[in-house]
């Protein structure tokens, strides 16, 4: 299958109109389970009750800004590096302005996954950050070091990322092991979760809508696939999951418990595998 971005519009709608459902299906998932367990039986409900937050999906938005304001705004990124990233850095151009080009994906800088590589940036991670207040953030964003501007990202955009940074970001240490990147979750809950939720439009072993093309997957063998790039980076995979994929129809699992989600992750890793096998 090609990746979405280059798929008719007709198709784009469509993937929108299964994202509702999908997020139907969860919710359907969640509320029979309330109703048919009734007040007695407390346990079985707490697993994956989805929790209200009047604030829940502008996190989830704040959570795709932060992964690309630029697709998610429908915009380009700037075409020269941004002025604060650092001349040790090998990235360049309008990756440099993405806010997990310094901060990463597990939302610690210097002291998490880019902490050596090829992201490496030595910029500090914005962990201290939670429960900051809003307007101390957005003042920051827009701070000389930061120089990003209302044409970039229009206010309501900009707020959406600060409450996602006071609101919605997780230490990924306690669910993502850092030296054998393996993700901590349940492997056979999760396997629940994306065969009922992901695989419509992933594929039962994961190999549909990814990024690379079908020439690329030709090429890269395995490395196109979700399994794969869940192994590789688990920090992006769990972001995504959370917030969702910006630009594209794809869910955010936020409404669900970090375990849920984590679980999702550890059966993932083991899609590539699994697939070699069949
Ligand atoms: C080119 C690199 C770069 C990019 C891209 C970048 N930042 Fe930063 N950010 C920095 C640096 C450097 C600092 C530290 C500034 C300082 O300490 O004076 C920082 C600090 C921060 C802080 C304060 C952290 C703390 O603990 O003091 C926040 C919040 C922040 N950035 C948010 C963002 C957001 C949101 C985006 C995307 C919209 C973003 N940054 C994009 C380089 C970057
Ligand atoms: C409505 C369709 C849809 C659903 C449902 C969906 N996704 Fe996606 N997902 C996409 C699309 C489209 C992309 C972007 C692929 C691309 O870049 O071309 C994507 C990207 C991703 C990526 C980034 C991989 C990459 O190619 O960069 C991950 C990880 C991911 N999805 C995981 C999941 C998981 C886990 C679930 C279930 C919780 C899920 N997705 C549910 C459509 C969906």
């Amino acid at each position: 299958m090609r990746p979405i971005h280059q798929l008719p519009s007709a198709f784009r709608l469509a993937a929108k109109l299964i994202v509702a459902v999908s997020v139907l299906v969860a919710a359907a998932v969640v509320v029979p389970r309330l109703v048919a367990a009734g007040p007695s039986n407390t346990t079985e409900v707490a697993q994956s009750t989805a929790k209200y937050d009047k604030d829940l999906w502008d996190i989830a938005r704040g959570g795709q800004l932060y992964d690309n304001w630029a697709v998610a705004l429908d915009k380009e990124l700037p075409k020269k590096n941004h002025p604060s990233y650092p001349t040790i850095g090998k990235k360049k151009g309008g990756i440099t302005w993405r806010c997990k080009e310094c901060h990463g994906w597990d939302y610690m800088g210097e002291d998490g996954s880019y902490g050596r590589g090829g992201h490496y940036t030595g910029v500090k991670g914005l962990r201290r950050m939670t429960g900051a207040r809003i307007e101390d953030i957005i003042g920051i964003i827009t701070d000389k070091t930061h120089q990003y501007t209302e044409d970039m990202i229009p206010p309501l955009a900009m707020k959406k990322i600060a409450l996602f940074i006071s609101k919605g970001q997780i230490g990924m240490d306690q669910y993502i092991d850092r030296s054998t990147k393996r993700a901590r979750g349940d492997v056979k809950r999760g396997a629940s979760f994306f065969q009922t939720v992901c695989a419509i439009c992933h594929g039962f072993d994961g190999a549909e809508m990814v990024s690379k093309s079908q020439t690329e997957m030709a090429a890269f063998g395995d490395r196109g696939l979700l399994g794969t790039m869940a192994i590789e980076d688990p920090w992006e995979s769990l972001h995504k999951i959370r917030n969702g994929q910006p630009g594209v129809g794809m869910v955010a699992l936020r409404v669900l418990s970090v375990r849920d989600q984590v679980d999702v992750l550890s059966y993932i890793q083991t899609l590539t595998k699994r697939r070699l096998e069949d």
